[in-house]
């Protein structure tokens, strides 16, 4: 089964969409595994983007994500890593669809509200990375047998 590292960024926070984004992820089936608000450091969010480390925007993306408290939740489902990317939308909100998280709450790539795990593998990766063994809780959701048949 795939898991997802998505996260509220600091704009997302102030802006007051956690309860919005974390309501989309609920009713759309997918099972909540982790929860917490964090205040993330440089050291960590250099961490988590190393892939971008080149990229002339890296600095100014590390300053964004360390600026305010972000909420990281880790999400378990089948197939959980591309459906959470196409409800997020593309990564430029303007070329995002309606309908998508992005696409309906932001503007600009350089403040997106939101993360997600891009592939099953960096979902695992991220999801270590952001969370203790005993913040992750096993669970059995009662409305399990009228998602999947
Ligand atoms: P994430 O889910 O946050 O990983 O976004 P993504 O997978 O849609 O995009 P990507 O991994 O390529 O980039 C990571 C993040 O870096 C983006 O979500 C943006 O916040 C930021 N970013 C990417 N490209 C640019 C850019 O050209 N300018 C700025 N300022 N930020 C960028
Ligand atoms: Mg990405």
């Amino acid at each position: 089964v795939d898991e997802s590292y998505i996260m509220v960024k600091p704009d997302g926070v102030q802006r007051g969409f956690v309860g919005e984004i974390i309501s989309r992820f609920e009713r759309k089936g997918f099972k909540l595994k982790g929860l917490k608000l964090f205040q993330c450091s440089k050291e960590l969010a250099e961490e988590h983007y190393k892939e971008l480390k080149a990229k002339p925007f890296f600095p100014k993306l590390v300053d964004y994500i360390t600026s305010g408290p972000v909420v990281c939740m880790a999400w378990e489902g089948v197939g959980v890593v591309a459906s959470a990317r196409k409800l997020i939308g593309s990564t430029d909100p303007l070329q995002a669809e309606p309908g998508t998280i992005r696409g309906d709450l932001a503007v600009q790539t350089g403040r997106n509200i939101i993360h997600g795990s891009d592939s099953p593998e960096n979902g695992k990766r991220e999801i270590a990375l952001w969370f203790n063994d005993g913040e992750l809780v096993e669970w059995n959701p009662a409305q399990a047998p009228w998602l999947r048949e």
